[in-house]
């Protein structure tokens, strides 16, 4: 009698050879590990048109639920990266160094930091994506304001960031063209969550940019896109020793986030808030993240000794009004409405408001994040099948945040959407998301680890 080990071991050298996209998503169902042929007969079938969008989203769960080993995982990242141009940065002659974050609510650091760390000497070539399960997408963000392009051709590329130093686009048909086309499945078919679908999704258009050093959000909590603390941490250092693999320098820092991040979700609103940040407003917990990652993006980039002193650099930076100059020549370059910015207290919302308001007085304790990330989805801010259009005035304002004291009907945060269907569903989702204790909860760190 053959042992188990034994009877799979057979019965994967059987199946290695098969070439077929069904038996492939069935060998990832039955948890074998695939070659590096199969994932690239895959992939490259799927861009072809040869693989179809459901038989993807068939995969896409098996390898949700069966996971990948470090060879598959690396050999995904490659055929993805390798699925379009890799980037020479190198005439600029300037250090250069990107982030990115994992996925989280209310998380729009990356429209301060790209102008910011720009401003400092250090080439910032960034590829986003949009929103992604519950979570926003700097895309989304950026295309609320009017006319903003973020597909551009490899040499637009180069010319803007040689231009302005800094560059924000999205993943196009040259570049990552896999993840693009993955990415907006994966966001509407519950297959976010999963580590080597998340690294080769991050990893793929980092390595594609031309960075010579990656900062990574690594978000930890209910609304991260790993909601399991040792997931993140596993996360984490599967995207640093991915980044070193291709021989880039990379730091990850773990985030907290079991509440929003800062005072507005939803895609102008959080363009908004940024703009106000950039000009003086002072929203602590955003202004507490976007200087650390700026701070080891600096460190990085080789223009501070330590991420402490990258800190006060980019403090600088924001108080001197540099990174919303840099902004405001980003929006210019990439053909954005800039009267449009330098109007932003002219207060752009969407049509219907509702506010959610205090049960009983006390502390509030909780505002799940994942809540707050499905109700703007619900407002109209992010997507629920592919061809879905956003709502760029759609969102959420907070008027409280986790340990303020409230009274009952104090109001707690303010619900806008362009249609009142979707405003009442917004406004059921987020029933259970605030809590309300009598007593104050101890204050939450923002900042838990970081890795290099
Ligand atoms: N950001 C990405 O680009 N991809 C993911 O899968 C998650 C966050």
């Amino acid at each position: 009698m053959l042992n188990t080990s034994w009877t799979f071991i057979i019965g994967w050298i059987f199946l290695i050879c098969r070439m077929n996209p069904v038996e492939i998503i069935k060998l990832k169902r039955n948890n074998y590990p695939l070659t590096e042929n199969q994932i690239k007969f895959f992939i490259e079938g799927y861009l072809q048109g040869d693989i179809t969008d459901y038989q993807m989203s068939a995969f896409l769960m098996a390898v949700y639920f069966n996971g990948m080993n470090d060879e598959e995982t690396f050999y995904l990242t490659d055929i993805m990266l390798n699925s379009g141009e890799i980037i020479d940065l190198n005439f600029l002659d300037m250090p250069k160094v990107d982030k990115h974050s994992t996925g989280g609510v209310g998380d729009k650091t990356s429209l301060i930091i790209a102008p910011l760390v720009a401003s400092c000497g250090i080439a910032v070539p960034m590829i986003s994506g949009r929103g992604l399960g519950h979570t926003g997408g700097t895309l989304d963000k950026l295309e609320s304001i009017p006319g903003f392009n973020v597909n551009y051709s490899v040499p637009d590329f180069k010319r803007i960031i040689k231009e302005t130093g800094v560059v924000l686009i999205g993943q196009t048909g040259e570049l990552a063209p896999a993840d693009k086309r993955i990415y907006s499945l994966r966001d509407v078919t519950a297959t976010v969550e999963c580590i080597p679908l998340i690294t080769s999704s991050i990893m793929s258009k980092k390595l594609a940019e031309g960075a010579d050093g990656i900062v990574l959000d690594v978000k930890i909590g209910n609304g991260a896109n790993l909601p399991d603390k040792e997931k993140s941490v596993e996360l984490a250092k599967k995207l640093i020793s991915t980044a070193k693999k291709f021989g880039k320098k990379a730091i990850a820092v773990l985030t907290d986030m079991e509440e929003p991040l800062g005072r507005n979700i939803g895609n102008w609103l959080e363009v908004e808030e940024c703009i106000e940040m950039m000009n003086g407003s002072m929203i602590p917990d955003l202004y507490k993240l976007t200087n650390v990652l700026s701070g080891a993006m600096i460190f990085l980039g080789g223009k501070a000794s330590g991420i402490d002193e990258g800190e006060k650099i980019a403090g600088q930076k924001l108080i001197d009004k540099s990174a919303y100059k840099k902004f405001l020549e980003i929006v210019k370059i990439q053909n954005g409405d800039v009267k449009y910015i330098k109007d932003w207290s002219n207060l752009k919302r969407g049509k219907f408001k509702r506010q959610v308001l205090a049960s009983e007085d006390g502390f509030i304790t909780e505002m799940t994040a994942m809540d707050f990330g499905y109700a703007s989805i619900e407002l109209g801010c992010g997507r629920k099948r592919v061809e879905d259009k956003v709502d760029y005035l759609a969102g959420i304002i907070l008027h409280k945040k986790c340990g303020n004291e409230v009274r009952e009907n104090d109001i707690i945060c303010e619900l806008y959407s362009g249609s009142e269907t979707k405003l009442e569903s917004g406004f059921n989702r987020l029933k259970d998301a605030v809590r309300i204790s009598k007593t104050k909860p101890p204050e939450r760190k923002l900042i838990l680890d970081i890795l290099d």
